[in-house]
C-alpha cells in the first residue's frame, strides 16, 4: 500500500489513479489525520500531495514527523516538495511571480526515478502550477532537473529515498508523470504492481457487506454508468438487501427509462422501483433559474423521494449513490482541504444537510473510465458501460433559466436527433460526452416566406479521458451543418443551432 497524503490539491485523486495504473493499492488520508492512517495502514511508501496553502505562512499544513522519521520511501509533490525542503531543514521562498502551465525541465543528475526513462542532458515537458519555491536546499539532498522558474524543480536524496518536484507528474500534461510514479512505487517503494480492478471489487464488497450490515439500501438509478455499476456491485454484496429506485422528474432523455428499466428488472432481476415524479420536479422548478439553486432543488427533491421509497419498503437505512471522484472534488475537497466548490454536484453537495439516511458510495474515488472497467468486471453490457455521462440533474442543467414541461420535450426531441446522428455517423465512441443545450434566448428566422422568432439551441461535444478536463469535439465538416438543418426541421420552438467550442478549464462541460 502507498499512503497519500492529502494537502488539499484539485488533483490529489490523478496521483492514487496513477498509482492504481501502476499496479498499487493506495490510500489517500486528510494531512489532519495523516498519522492515524500511517499507523493503520503500514504503508510501503508515502506521496506528499500539492496544495494551496503557504509553506511559508504560520499555521500552514504541516508532514507528520513520524512520517518524515520513518525511514520509508516519500515523494513530495509541489507543496508537499516544498513541506519536505522545509521540515527537513532547508528553505522555501514566496515567488514574486508563480509558473503555471507548460514547463520544460532539464535533467542535470541521475536519480532512481528515471530508472529506464530520463537520461542526463535531456528536456523534457511538465506541468507547473506554484507561486512559491525550493530556495535552498536541506541537508541530504542533491538537485536532479532544473526549470526556468524553479532552479530545484526536483530534488533527490537516494540513500534515504526520499524526492520532491515542484511540477505535477500526476497530470496528463506531463507526459512521462505516470511513470516517474510507477518508477517511485516498484523501483524505490519495492512494490511488485499486480493489483487489478478485481481485486477493487472483492474489497468494495467487504467493505460494502460490513458497512450496511443485514440493512436495506437504496440505490438511486439514473440511467447512466455510474449509479449502474455501484448498484451491480451492491447487489454482488448483498443481494436483494438492495432496492434501486429510478425517478423520472421528466428531466430524462428520450428512452431512458424504458432503457433502463428493462436492463434491471429483466436483464438483472435486481429489484427496481419505477416513480413517476414529473409533476413533483415540473412544479418546483418553476420560476427557478439560478444554476445551483435548481442543482439544490433537484438533489433534495430526489432525497424526498428516495426517503419516502425507503419508508414504503419498511426502512433503509443507506442511500445508495454512484458518485465519481469528479463529482466529489468539484463539489467540494471531501478531504477537508479549501478546494473551491465549481458546481454542487447533485448527488454530493447538492444533498440536504438533514437526510435520514447514511450513503453508500462505492466507487468514490474512481474515474469514469475506471468504472467503465469495473463495469466490465461485472458483465455489464457493453452498450451500457460505454454510454456517455448523464448528469443526475438531467435535462434541467441544459436548459439555463427556467425549466418547463414544454422546454425540456423541445430538448428531448433534438438531443434525440443530435445522438441519432452521432451514432449513425459512428462517431459515438470517439466522443466522452455530447449534448444539446436549449437557451432562453430567441432569434429571428426565416421558413418557408414567414417569420419566425424561437430558441436557440446549442450542441456540445467534447472528448476527455476523466471529465476534469475536456476539449471540443471537431466534427467532420458536413456533420454539424445537417444535424443543425435536421433540428431546425423536425423540432419546433428550434430555429437556429449553435456549436460550443469552449474547452474545460476554462468551460465546464455542462452549461450549468
Ligand atoms: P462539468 O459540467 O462539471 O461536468 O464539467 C463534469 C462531468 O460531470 C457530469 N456532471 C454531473 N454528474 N451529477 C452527476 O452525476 C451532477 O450533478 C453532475 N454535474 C455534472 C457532467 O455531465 C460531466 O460528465
Amino acid at each position: 500500500t502507498i499512503l497519500i497524503v492529502d494537502f488539499g490539491s484539485q488533483v490529489t485523486q490523478l496521483i492514487a489513479r496513477r498509482v492504481r495504473e501502476a499496479g498499487v493499492y493506495s490510500e489517500i488520508a486528510p494531512f489532519q489525520s495523516a498519522q492515524a492512517a500511517f499507523e493503520r495502514l503500514k504503508p510501503k511508501g508515502i506521496i506528499l500531495s500539492g496544495g494551496p496553502a503557504s509553506v511559508v505562512d504560520e499555521g500552514s499544513p504541516r508532514c507528520p514527523a513520524a512520517i518524515l522519521e520513518s525511514g520509508l520511501p516519500i515523494f513530495g509533490i509541489c507543496y508537499g516538495q516544498q513541506l519536505l525542503n522545509a521540515q527537513l531543514g532547508g528553505r522555501v521562498e514566496k515567488g514574486n511571480s508563480g509558473e503555471f502551465g507548460e514547463a520544460f525541465l532539464e535533467v542535470d543528475d541521475a536519480c532512481t526515478l528515471f530508472d529506464g526513462l530520463w537520461q542526463v542532458g535531456e528536456r523534457h515537458q511538465v506541468w507547473m502550477s506554484h507561486g512559491d519555491h525550493v530556495a535552498e536546499l536541506a541537508p541530504g539532498f542533491r538537485p536532479v532537473a532544473s526549470s526556468r522558474g524553479a532552479p530545484f524543480a526536483m530534488m533527490a536524496d537516494d540513500a534515504r529515498r526520499i524526492y520532491g518536484m515542484q511540477f505535477h507528474p500526476e497530470v496528463v500534461h506531463t507526459p512521462d508523470g505516470a511513470k516517474l510514479i510507477a518508477n517511485f512505487v516498484r523501483h524505490v517503494c519495492g512494490l511488485a504492481g499486480d493489483w487489478t480492478m478485481a481485486e477493487f471489487r472483492a474489497a468494495k464488497i467487504e467493505e460494502i457487506r460490513a458497512q450496511v450490515g443485514t440493512d436495506k439500501v437504496i440505490c438511486g438509478l439514473s440511467g447512466g454508468v455510474d449509479s449502474s455499476v455501484a448498484a451491480l456491485l451492491i447487489h454482488e454484496a448483498i443481494g436483494d438487501q438492495l432496492t434501486c429506485v429510478f425517478v423520472d422528474g421528466g428531466i430524462l432523455r428520450a428512452g431512458e427509462a424504458e432503457q433502463v428499466v428493462s436492463l434491471f428488472r429483466e436483464h438483472y432481476h435486481i429489484p427496481l422501483v419505477h416513480v413517476e415524479a414529473q409533476d413533483l420536479f415540473m412544479d418546483g422548478l418553476k420560476g427557478v433559474t439560478d444554476p445551483e439553486a435548481k442543482r439544490k432543488f433537484i438533489g433534495k427533491t430526489f432525497i424526498d423521494v428516495f426517503e419516502a421509497e425507503a419508508n414504503r419498503i419498511g426502512g433503509a437505512r443507506f442511500l445508495a449513490q454512484g458518485t465519481l471522484y469528479p463529482d466529489v472534488i468539484e463539489s467540494v475537497s471531501f478531504t477537508g482541504g479549501p478546494s473551491v466548490t465549481i458546481k454542487s454536484h447533485h448527488n454530493v453537495g447538492g444533498l440536504p444537510e438533514r437526510m435520514n439516511m447514511a450513503l453508500v458510495e462505492p466507487l468514490r474515488e474512481l474515474f469514469k473510465d475506471e468504472v467503465r472497467v469495473l463495469g466490465r468486471e461485472l458483465g455489464l453490457p457493453d452498450v451500457f458501460v460505454g454510454r456517455h455521462p448523464f448528469p443526475g440533474p438531467g435535462l434541467a442543467i441544459r436548459i439555463p433559466g427556467e425549466v418547463t414541461r414544454e422546454r425540456c420535450d423541445i430538448l428531448r426531441k433534438a438531443d434525440a436527433i443530435y445522438l441519432e446522428e452521432i451514432r449513425a455517423a459512428g462517431l459515438y465512441d470517439a466522443i466522452w460526452q455530447a449534448f444539446a443545450v436549449l437557451l432562453p434566448v430567441r432569434t429571428v428566422g426565416v421558413m418557408g416566406d414567414a417569420r419566425t422568432y424561437d430558441h436557440v439551441l446549442a450542441l456540445r461535444a467534447v472528448t476527455s479521458t476523466d471529465g476534469m478536463t475536456a476539449q471540443a469535439f471537431q466534427f467532420p465538416g458536413d456533420f454539424l451543418p445537417r444535424v443543425s438543418t435536421r433540428i431546425i426541421n423536425e423540432v419546433k420552438g428550434v430555429n437556429r443551432v449553435v456549436y460550443d467550442y469552449t474547452s474545460k478549464p476554462p468551460g465546464t462541460i455542462e452549461w450549468e
